[in-house]
């Protein structure tokens, strides 16, 4: 069997995942895949940083686009995070180069995805994400994949962890905003800029991509309506509680004749719903088709295991040869997102 050789970008909480799996499950993956999967080196910031795992027998970079494009990667795992800067400049050297990408930075992909796609694309190069969508949620296969035959009505869920934890500690503890703030950073679920979690844009990133895919539409992260958790209060909490109701931070999606509807905003929704009993950092993705009627997938959204997870899910299926196209269907054919007359009721 020829070999899979990774080189890595971001040594942060997803990263160092990442690293624990192929070194602790390779025999497993080889036996999947038929291949072996090896890292050739990685790339962080600074080198000399305890990480908890060992690193020595990894090459080294301290440019990201050195490591993308060294000759003993074949695929390079883009791990940094930012839309821009860094993250993008490497990536597009890595498909530059040919050499297929995995990355789980949906802030890049949610601005950036349609270019990256086409660039990809014109090179007959993978570029795959699943981790960037409700981290351990394989949501970005369910729709490309096994719902492939559905012309899909409305996606719509609970896609951020962090926002997720906090509503549901105030809840349950009744603690305050910065303590459970804290405690989710404890548990790596946080952005480098938590402002992205807490405002509803990272969770209105992702819906930006499960959007493009379901409805073969260009990542159109400008037309979302989003508003974020940072003014629900306990005593928002408190009353929707009262009359039975939890408070969630909810996105959805649907095309209508008024065009491509999109919105990411706190809502109330009945608190024994599946939606309502959501705990901690754990996500929800529901999809509607007209042939499968809804599929609900739920698991957890944020955290070194769970998006690790999702990352090597798309490095062995790069091992198996699975390549394009990026969105679901070619870069494009994928048309402009109709612009939304209204906002949903
Ligand atoms: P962290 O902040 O924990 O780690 C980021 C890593 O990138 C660090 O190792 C850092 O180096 C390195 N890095 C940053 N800038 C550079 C640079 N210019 N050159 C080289 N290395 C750099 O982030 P996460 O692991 O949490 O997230 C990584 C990506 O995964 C992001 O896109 C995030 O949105 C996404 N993601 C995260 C999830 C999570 O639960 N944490 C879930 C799903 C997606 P150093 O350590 O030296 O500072
Ligand atoms: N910050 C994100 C969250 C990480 O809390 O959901 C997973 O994408």
């Amino acid at each position: 069997t020829d070999t899979l050789r990774l080189g890595i970008a971001g040594l942060g909480t997803v990263g160092v995942g990442v690293v624990r799996i192929i070194r602790q499950k390779a025999p497993l993956l080889e036996a999947r895949t038929g291949r072996k999967i090896e890292i050739s080196a990685v790339s962080a910031r600074t080198r000399d940083k305890d990480r908890g795992v060992a690193l020595q027998s990894y090459g080294w970079e301290d440019d990201p686009v050195a490591l993308a494009t060294r000759d003993d990667v074949d695929v390079f795992v883009e791990l940094m995070g930012g839309s821009d800067g860094p993250a993008k400049a490497a990536t597009e050297a890595a498909l530059n180069a040919g050499k297929d990408v995995v990355t789980a930075n949906k802030a890049m992909l949610a601005l950036h995805g349609q270019a990256l796609a086409e660039l990809a694309e014109s090179k007959g190069c993978a570029l795959r994400y699943e981790a960037a969508v409700a981290g351990g949620i394989p949501v970005i296969k369910a729709l490309t994949e096994g719902l492939a035959g559905n012309e899909i009505t409305r996606v719509l869920g609970v896609m951020n962890g962090t926002c997720n934890y906090i509503l549901t500690r105030m809840q349950d503890a009744g603690l305050p905003y910065e303590d459970v703030f804290e405690e989710a950073n404890q548990l790596g679920y946080l952005e480098a800029d938590p402002t992205l979690d807490v405002g509803g844009i990272d969770a209105a990133h992702k819906l930006a991509i499960l959007s493009s895919i379901a409805f073969g539409t260009r990542v159109d992260f400008d037309g979302i309506e989003i508003e974020g958790i940072e003014r629900v209060t306990i005593d928002d909490i408190r009353h929707a509680d009262d009359m039975g109701y939890r408070i969630k931070l909810l996105g959805v999606a649907q095309k209508s004749g008024r065009g491509l509807e999109q919105r990411m905003m706190p809502c109330l929704v009945p608190a024994g719903s599946p939606l309502g009993v959501l705990q901690g950092g754990t996500n929800m993705v529901v999809i509607e088709g007209h042939a499968v009627e809804q599929v609900v997938l739920r698991g957890p959204g944020a955290g070194e295991g769970p998006t690790a997870s999702a990352v090597i899910g798309d490095v062995c299926d790069i091992a198996r040869g699975l390549r394009l196209p990026v969105f679901g269907q070619r870069a494009e054919t994928l048309q402009e997102a109709p612009a939304a007359r209204s906002v949903l009721p």
